[in-house]
């Protein structure tokens, strides 16, 4: 496939994988791309997943036509773009590899060797002729590791991104960008923005015509629209005015009041609002959620003195993430030592710029006259 006249990609679709990472369930597959750099020298960028060592090099081949590449652009060196370094190596030991020092050094953690003989260490702003082209390199530490550069190819004006600008679900998936790369870029790369937005100063500094990811389609067009995401994920604001209901429920009750705070709120005409059954839910999506939205709502019961343990993982999720900038609201139950809203709040203490809402909602086991006034409340006051 044809990104430009000399930019070919030879990337992968995976269906067969249940869990990207370990733990993110990708219903719609997964794209491991690479891309041939075809100029009077050839640079490959990347290489895939190790279950796809025989497709990718066949790629490789018929992009190239019979040429060999001299090049291979390390850029990230987690397994899925690095895993096949040696099989690329053993077909064309003659080409050599570019990466960050960093990278050679996981190279020989992840191979027994950091390819001395073939090395072309680039750091900040070093470049490599192609002939028509220049490749300028730019380190962006931390997305998604520590070695990773990525990649500025002057003559057709593409940003090779590494797993920036990545999503879940295959190269050509029929689904809604925004939801997949954000549900990709909270899980995976949400803990990093600061270094994200470092890495969004360097990109402004230079005229993008396409942006080449690791993980799904290359963008080409409309491109503010996906920075400006970026920008937003990246700096933790919320995206949209709405409200995200994240519960655990052990016999029902808490999931009463929550469906019956949904209820409120859509009569109140809450701009938006998601319901998620921690227990149940797709976790990711969960937590990617609250981070796009400007309201949370926790509801869970209190459990061996601590809170339930869906709750707990859930909020772990968002406190590695830096979850900040947005009005948390607290519902709790209890049978006899309600003392979930002081676990939920002190696991939330050193997250930034939090509003707590005024009003709690207590269940002591069900609802109850004094419970439901709270929740006609607290409905009330999210609406504000
Ligand atoms: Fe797609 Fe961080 O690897």
């Amino acid at each position: 496939m044809n990104i430009t006249e000399s930019i070919k990609y030879i990337g992968v679709n995976d269906v067969d994988i249940d869990l990207f990472e370990g733990q993110y369930a990708v219903p719609n597959g997964m794209s491991y791309n690479s891309y041939a750099i075809i100029d009077e020298k050839i640079a490959i960028m990347d290489t895939v997943d190790v279950r796809f060592t025989d497709e990718w090099l066949r790629n490789i081949k018929d992009a190239l036509e019979g040429r060999i590449p001299d090049f291979l652009v390390v850029q990230h060196m987690e397994p899925d773009h690095s895993a096949n370094i040696m099989s690329f190596v053993n077909e064309y030991p003659e080409a050599k590899i570019v990466a960050s020092a960093k990278a050679f050094a996981m190279m020989k953690n992840f191979f027994g060797t950091d390819f001395s003989d073939k090395a072309i260490v680039v750091g900040e702003g070093d470049s490599l002729s192609l002939g028509r082209r220049e490749l300028t390199f730019i380190t962006a530490p931390m997305v998604h590791w520590p070695e990773v550069i990525v990649t500025y190819d002057s003559y057709d004006k593409a940003l090779f991104s590494a797993d920036g600008f990545g999503k879940f679900g295959t190269y050509n998936a029929q689904e809604d960008w925004a939801d997949e790369a954000r549900r990709y870029y909270i899980g995976i790369v949400g803990k990093y923005g600061a270094q994200v937005q470092a890495l969004l100063k360097k990109a402004a500094a230079l005229d993008i015509n396409m942006i080449c990811p690791l993980h799904g389609p290359v963008l080409n067009k409309n491109l503010g629209y996906y920075i400006n995401l970026y920008d937003i994920w990246s700096s933790y604001q919320a995206e949209e005015d709405g409200v995200v209901i994240a519960y655990t429920s052990v016999y029902g009750n808490t999931k009463k009041a929550v469906m019956q705070l949904e209820e409120m709120l859509k009569a109140n005409a809450a701009a938006k609002v998601l319901v998620f059954d921690l227990a149940r839910c797709d976790m990711a999506q969960a937590v990617s959620e609250a981070f796009r939205f400007s309201k949370l709502v926790l509801a869970t019961t209190t459990y061996n003195a601590d809170i339930f343990p869906f709750m707990r993982e859930f909020i772990d999720h968002l406190t590695e993430r830096n979850f900040q900038n947005r009005t948390v609201a607290f519902v709790e139950n209890g049978s006899w030592a309600p003392m979930a809203v002081k676990t939920m709040k002190g696991m939330l203490e050193n997250s930034k710029n939090l509003k707590h809402a005024q009003t709690e909602v207590k269940i002591l086991s069900a609802l109850d006259e004094a419970s439901s006034a709270q929740l006609r409340e607290l409905a009330k006051e999210l609406c504000d």
